[in-house]
């Protein structure tokens, strides 16, 4: 075991022999992120625990959490030998995550990595709680329910109802028992225990030469009989990432965790910020205009009817970032909400209008990313681009609109990992039915009450902005109230 990586010197907290600074009168709660893994059933060439998902890796994001979490006071994390300098590089290299006392080499199998881990611990009163590193939507308030469950137990579990019954079945693949569901349990993590019990359980299993466990309760279970386990309550959105399909089912509940944290966020930091509105003559564009400039921004409203903006057209693009950066000095963000919607069989579309459609639509999106990239590094600024609710279904009599809405999401997804190393945001609204002049040249008059405002989808807009998302995708649907009214906000990201 390489039991001090170069980045940690001697005395650092949470290694081997070094005893922390702990100043409370509450036991030490040592986190341990089990990413010891190769992923074989995700079947990648690097393990799944570095697979982007909503813009940052899945080990990012657990990271973030226990980072973010008041009574955890230390993260250790247990990394696939062979991928220790990655994660240093990913989670030190920024200073983020001040709380991570050691990167290790993780074990065999999960066993033996939650063994390395509490050799690791140097409070051996400490209480220990260990998360799979693949589980990056756990909810926050589940930590906490863990540590606070140490007070009175000195296991915890975290585990959710099954929905499916449970069979048994033997070696030939014929049912044995069907356990009564309500009983049922699935298993998640964190799981949680006081050092000593979680210790001896461990011990007392080296000299099982039977030994096999898929999670630690379940070591405790069988060594420590006598020791109760208590059961949190977990969340089925706590998904452990285990097969290809996990990436984007996970993908998508990112999208829908963000749907309470849109309103709310400040967005004094708007405040003085230079921001590039591309498409600012109508509809959302001149929506964000307003309320960008309502929040204190300096912007530069660009447009085709405008200024003869044409956004497909490299050269223009390029000279409205020189002007604004010549202006202003620099350029925080940038925003593309220009797009053309033509209706009709795509068989009678002209070639011209075919290309048309398609440079606006998604040719500019590259353009305009191509030119920002190096303001935007500069400023440590952000992209927000523009798809549509028709991305996820193209639509008959709009193809070209909703299959270029499509790549503008993917778009949004790949360039959020490539830029994430500059600290460049990036990320795109995707409203439902909007009432803009583009629309209603399309589709005419249209019922009363079935279209978002304009000014609705700006205003999550305008949350994004102020956040630090990145990688999202945000749906803004009706009902949608703005945030200034007493109404709730139904953004749907
Ligand atoms: N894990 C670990 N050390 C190991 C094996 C697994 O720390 N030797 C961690 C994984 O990195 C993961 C968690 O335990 O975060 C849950 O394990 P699992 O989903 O089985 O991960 P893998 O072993 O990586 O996946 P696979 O079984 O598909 O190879």
């Amino acid at each position: 075991m390489e039991q001090q990586p170069p980045n940690f010197p001697p005395g650092t907290p949470g290694m081997p022999g070094t005893q922390l600074p702990h100043s409370t009168a509450r036991p030490w709660n040592a986190s341990v992120i089990l990413a010891g893994g190769v992923g074989a059933r995700m079947g990648l060439d690097i393990p799944k625990q570095f697979v982007p998902i909503a813009g940052r890796t899945s080990l990012e994001h657990t990271v973030e959490l226990f980072q973010s979490c008041e009574l955890v006071d230390e993260i250790i994390i247990m990394m696939t030998s062979g991928y220790i300098p990655k994660a240093r590089e990913l989670l030190l290299d920024k200073g983020q995550y001040s709380k991570i006392s050691a990167i290790l080499p993780g074990g065999a199998d999960r066993s033996e990595t939650s063994r390395l881990a509490l050799d690791a611990i140097a409070d051996k009163d400490a209480n220990v709680i260990f998360h799979d590193a693949v589980r990056p939507l756990l909810d926050g308030d589940i930590i906490g329910a863990c540590i606070r469950a140490l007070d009175v137990y000195a296991a915890v579990d975290t585990a959710i109802p099954s929905a499916d019954t449970i069979i048994e079945v033997d070696d030939d693949n014929f049912i044995r028992a069907v356990p009564p569901r309500a009983k049922l349990r699935r298993g998640q993590t964190p799981q949680a225990f006081r050092m000593p019990v979680i210790a001896q359980a461990y011990e007392r299993a080296a000299r099982d030469p039977d030994f096999a466990a898929t999670d630690d309760c379940s070591v405790v279970l069988k060594y420590c009989p006598d020791v109760p386990i208590f059961v949190v309550d977990g969340d089925d959105a706590n998904i452990k990432i285990t097969q290809p399909i996990d990436i984007h089912i996970a993908d998508k509940l990112f999208q829908l965790k963000h749907k309470t944290a849109l309103p709310g966020g400040s967005t004094d930091g708007l405040r003085g910020k230079t921001i590039l509105v591309f498409g600012a003559s109508s509809g959302i564009g001149l929506e964000l205009v307003q309320q960008l400039e309502a929040e204190g921004a300096f912007v530069v409203g660009q447009s085709r009817t405008g200024n003869g903006m044409f956004v497909e057209d490299r050269r223009c693009v390029v000279q409205a970032l020189t002007e604004a950066a010549a202006t202003c000095g620099h350029v925080d963000h940038v925003i593309l909400t220009a797009g053309v919607l033509s209706v009709g069989p795509l068989a009678q579309l002209t070639d011209e209008q075919l290309h048309h459609d398609v440079d606006v639509n998604l040719t500019a999106a590259f353009i305009v990313a191509q030119e920002s990239q190096r303001y935007l590094a500069e400023s440590k600024g952000s992209l927000t681009l523009f798809a549509s609710s028709s991305y996820t279904r193209g639509r008959a009599n709009y193809t070209v609109y909703s299959a270029t809405k499509a790549a503008i999401v993917n778009l949004t997804q790949a360039l959020a990992d490539e830029w994430s190393a500059d600290g460049i945001r990036v990320n795109c609204i995707s409203p439902s039915r909007t009432a803009t002049p583009m629309r209603t040249r399309a589709f005419g008059a249209e019922l009363e009450g079935s279209l978002l405002p304009a000014a609705a989808v700006a205003d999550a807009s305008v949350q994004v902005l102020a956040s630090a998302m990145t990688g999202q995708v945000v749906d803004v649907r009706l009902p949608y109230t703005d945030t200034t009214s007493s109404q709730q906000l139904v953004a749907q990201p």
